[in-house]
């Protein structure tokens, strides 16, 4: 049988621990491919003593013998992932290759960005300001530039200077400088000098891969409550988070995606603004985010913290097509005398259990559960608690997913395969 890629999605609003899963399972990995995002992702790697956090380059860069890929459905800020690529202290080449078809994200997007959360005002949608909505806008109204274009700068900076004419209006408007075409060369040169020879034909790498029966990894960014169709827009980041992402974000096709790991918390959290209808204003919430360190792993901003939403992530399962769950940060739930779970909507008075388009005025119909001590670092299923092993179950029977993993730390040792 053909060999097929695995995947691992996001199932809520991000920040559900995807770095550490594709970092402990990258070790038995050839490839490890981002098909979507940008540097808004922030994922934590910790391994021993040492934290990392990964933006663009995908996690699977600490398993020596695994090669990474950045897929053509990324969008790179040159400038980024050249800060990204230095921290290692070593060259990346023969292990890092990126799609000569991925969007920039240049200056320019990243200055819209800033201006149009602005100009939104109350109505903001708390982006990350790394102008990751103007440089997917800017693919879909086809006046992007790819990274394949950094083989001639001249003809580029061209482009993009003519482009900037073009919009002057706009640009002035907003009150966004932009550069010349001597600026743009030398900046450009130098992307080019350095990331030039990681530039290639990725759709071609990953089909060799699966053709050489080579192990295949997709990580995704962001979660699917922040897809660009399926999420809560407006506030929802601009690509494909879901899995179906993962085929155009590197060119292929359904039949070559294989097992899907959806990553959850066993609680919720949300960074920036929009809908989160589980979210807990008092001192559970405020306990949910100190026990789990809820910052912005990008910005640093506190990430809004709630209990799981049942409703929530069985539609982002069926969406996603997963085959498993692998449940996150199981030990922040320690010491919670009752913890809860989110079982159905009250909308307009009428309980509801599937996942409207609005998530705007829902009242949550919880469930609550007796709590549980000493889950932190737990690494079998056996020595956990009897009270965690039951919401385990529980949220397997309300979400219709098998957990297969469960996390206690965020160390690779401090999880339960299952
Ligand atoms: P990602 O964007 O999905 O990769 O997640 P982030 O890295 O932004 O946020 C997850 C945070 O939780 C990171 O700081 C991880 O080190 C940490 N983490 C991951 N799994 C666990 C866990 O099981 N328990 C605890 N306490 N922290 C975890
Ligand atoms: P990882 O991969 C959590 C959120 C932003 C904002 C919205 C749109 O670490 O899980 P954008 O800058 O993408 O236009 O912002 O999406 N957001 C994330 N939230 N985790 C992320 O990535 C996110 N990437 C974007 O906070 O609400
Ligand atoms: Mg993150």
């Amino acid at each position: 049988m053909k060999t097929k890629a695995n995947l691992i999605v996001g199932i809520q609003w991000g920040d559900e621990g995807k770095g550490k899963i594709v970092d402990l399972m990258a070790q038995n990995y050839d490839v490890v491919c981002r098909y979507q995002g940008g540097h808004n992702a922030g994922h934590t790697i910790v391994v021993g003593d040492r934290t990392l956090a990964l933006h663009l380059i995908p996690s699977g860069v600490l398993n020596p013998k695994a090669i990474n890929i950045i897929g053509n459905g990324v969008v790179i800020s040159p400038k980024a992932l050249i800060e990204e690529m230095e921290q290692f202290g070593e060259s990346l080449e023969n292990r890092l290759f990126i799609s000569d078809k991925a969007h920039m994200i240049l200056d320019h997007h990243i200055s819209i960005d800033q201006a149009r959360e602005k100009l939104r005002g109350a109505k903001a949608i708390g982006t990350t300001g790394r102008g990751i909505g103007p440089a997917y806008g800017s693919k879909i109204e086809r006046s992007g530039h790819r990274m394949g274009e950094l083989r001639d700068t001249t003809k580029l900076a061209q482009n993009l200077v003519d482009y900037f004419d073009t919009y002057r209006a706009i640009f002035d408007a907003m009150e966004i400088k932009t550069p010349n075409f001597d600026e743009l060369k030398i900046e450009l040169d130098e992307f080019a000098n350095i990331l030039l020879p990681y530039v290639q034909d990725t759709t071609a790498l990953v089909w060799k891969s699966l053709d050489e029966n080579k192990k295949v990894l997709l990580e995704g960014a962001q979660g699917t409550l922040l897809d660009i169709d399926h999420g809560t827009y407006p506030f929802v980041t601009s690509s494909s988070t879901i899995s179906a992402g993962a085929c155009i974000g590197l060119g292929l096709n359904p039949k070559d995606i294989g097992e899907v790991t959806g990553i959850v918390k066993a609680y919720c959290t949300r960074v920036g603004n929009g809908p989160f209808p589980t979210e807990d204003f008092g001192d559970d919430g405020e306990m949910l985010g100190k026990n789990g360190h809820e910052f912005g792993t990008t910005t640093g901003r506190p990430r809004r913290c709630g209990w799981f939403d049942a409703v929530a992530v069985k539609y982002a399962s069926r969406l996603n097509g997963c085959d498993q769950l692998a449940l996150m940060k199981l030990d922040v739930l320690d010491g919670f005398e009752k913890v809860k779970i989110c079982t159905a909507y009250e909308i307009d008075g009428k309980r509801v259990e599937t996942l409207p388009q609005s998530l705007e005025n829902i009242t949550p119909i919880y469930e609550e559960f007796d709590g549980w001590k000493n889950s932190k670092g737990v690494s079998t299923y056996e020595d956990l608690p009897k009270n965690a092993k039951d919401y385990v179950k529980k949220i397997e029977e309300l979400t219709g997913t098998k957990v297969g993993l469960i996390s206690t730390g965020p160390k690779r040792d401090e999880t339960i395969v299952l």
